[in-house]
């Protein structure tokens, strides 16, 4: 089948190449003709584990194209998807100015049947604003405006799409449902068909619940911090309950990134639009803002002043396998460091450049090598669940460091590990644990 995708970024450009991989003819738009460009020559603009591997590969097929052309991108897809950014307004509504004009740019194109497809995330019922804006713009348009929400975790974005939990299709029309369900039929998941409205409050429904499973679980971290609990142990007995499932039960600093928070302040506005507002959530927020300052806390408790002090920072992304920093604890965590006086010399795997262009980047120590960022170091502070340093050689970084006290802001480490090898080992919620002995 003939697709394409107005907007080239995350999800815009990894839905592409999957569809094309699976033999579709995908033509991607980007407005941003710095973007078209770099993928032109053959340039992936974001780290994502096989990404690149299968833009090249379909690409060379002919199955993958790029314009800046939005009239051309809507001649050639029977099925057109929109996914444009929707950026959070100051009081967390979304903005949908992006929505809104390329509904308008992409009426006047339609010249025979098209399916207009909503990819980005947004509120309930703008499916139906996006029906008004094209039929105002082109009265006697022949189209018809289908929810499909993407559900990829950045990191494994590619396996996500190859390999769906499920597949959610919001229609009003039988004509649009079949030609929506022959575009997916080669990935042979599980489709769920649904109205518009359905289909979009499923998506910040979803985020939102995953975000709500990982406040639940960091708040009764402080339980177990409070009580000499370990919240692992805590999260695996629970999670053993098939009701409950040990998915997303991970405590930690906190939850970051492009989509939960953006995605939960959109669900607490849209529900207060919609006059029933929706307060669980607001705890949700306030939980996963507690978690930093409880771990700030307890390096103040440790350190004293951090005034002077020198820290050792693993991980700057937003979560493991990403160069991905937008929202990100661990750059949070790395700016109230800072702002107290710490000196950070810092490292990660992918999302170190991303982090030299910004302000920050000139207050830190960036460091090509975890082992260096150590040196001279009187705390290691984990903030990205980067599975490399899980299996690092703990034991050739505690003769590089001032003192061997070690803070798993993502619980990576084993407690019994740590102090074995000589370190005052801090976890998140593991009471008794939490502080190694030598
Ligand atoms: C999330 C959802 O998981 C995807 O299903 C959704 O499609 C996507 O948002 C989106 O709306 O586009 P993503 O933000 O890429 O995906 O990453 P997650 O793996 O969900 O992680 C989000 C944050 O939660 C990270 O900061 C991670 O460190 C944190 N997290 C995750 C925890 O603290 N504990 C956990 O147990 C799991």
């Amino acid at each position: 089948m003939k697709l394409t995708i107005i907007g080239s970024g995350y999800v815009g450009l990894t839905t592409g190449a999957c569809f094309a991989e699976v033999g579709h003819e995908v033509l991607c738009v980007d407005n941003d003709p710095r973007k078209i460009e770099t993928l032109l020559r053959g340039d992936i603009p974001i780290y994502e584990p096989g990404l690149a591997e299968m833009v090249t590969k379909n690409v060379a097929a002919g199955r993958l194209r790029f314009t800046t052309d939005t009239p051309e991108g809507v001649r050639h897809g029977d099925v057109v998807f929109i996914a444009v950014p929707t950026p959070p307004n100051p009081d967390g509504s979304v903005d949908l100015k992006f929505i809104e004009k390329v509904a308008r740019e992409i009426a006047p194109a339609i010249e025979t049947y098209k399916v207009i497809v909503d990819k980005s995330t947004v509120p309930v019922k703008t499916g139906e604003k996006v029906a008004e804006t094209i039929r105002r713009y082109a009265p006697g348009a022949d189209f018809d405006v289908v929810s499909n929400p993407e559900f990829l975790r950045e990191g494994s974005a590619v396996a996500d799409l190859m390999k769906p939990d499920r597949i959610v299709i919001g229609a009003n029309s039988e004509r649009a449902l079949a030609l929506m369900q022959r575009l997916y039929a080669p990935f042979h998941a599980a489709v769920l068909t649904t109205d518009i409205a359905s289909a979009e409050l499923i998506k910040h429904a979803a985020n939102s619940f995953l975000a709500l499973k990982i406040s639940y679980i960091n708040a009764v971290s402080a339980i177990c911090e409070a009580s000499g609990a370990d919240v692992e142990m805590v999260a695996e007995g629970i999670g053993m309950d098939k009701r409950i499932g040990r998915a997303f039960l991970n405590a930690g600093l906190g939850y970051g990134g492009s989509c939960f928070p953006k995605d939960i302040a959109a669900f607490i506005a849209i529900s207060e639009d919609l006059g029933v507002p929706f307060t669980l959530l607001k705890e949700v927020e306030r939980i996963n803002r507690d978690q930093l300052e409880r771990f700030l806390k307890r390096l103040r408790d440790k350190l004293w002043v951090l005034e002077e002090k020198k820290i050792a920072v693993w991980g700057l992304a937003f979560k493991q396998n990403t160069d991905d920093i937008r929202c990100s604890v661990a750059l949070d965590l790395v700016e109230r460091l800072v702002a107290e006086g710490a000196e950070v010399r810092a490292y990660d795997p992918k999302a170190m450049d991303r982090v030299r262009d910004l302000p920050l980047g000139e207050k830190i120590v960036l460091v090509d090598d975890p082992l260096a960022a150590c040196d001279g170091a009187e705390a290691l502070v984990i903030a990205t669940e980067w599975p490399q340093f899980a299996q690092a050689d703990f034991a050739k970084v505690k003769p590089r460091m001032l003192s061997p006290l070690v803070f798993d802001g993502r619980n990576l480490l084993d407690p019994a590990t740590m102090a074995r090898l000589g370190f005052e080992y801090h976890g998140i919620g593991r009471g008794a644990a939490s502080v190694g002995e030598e």
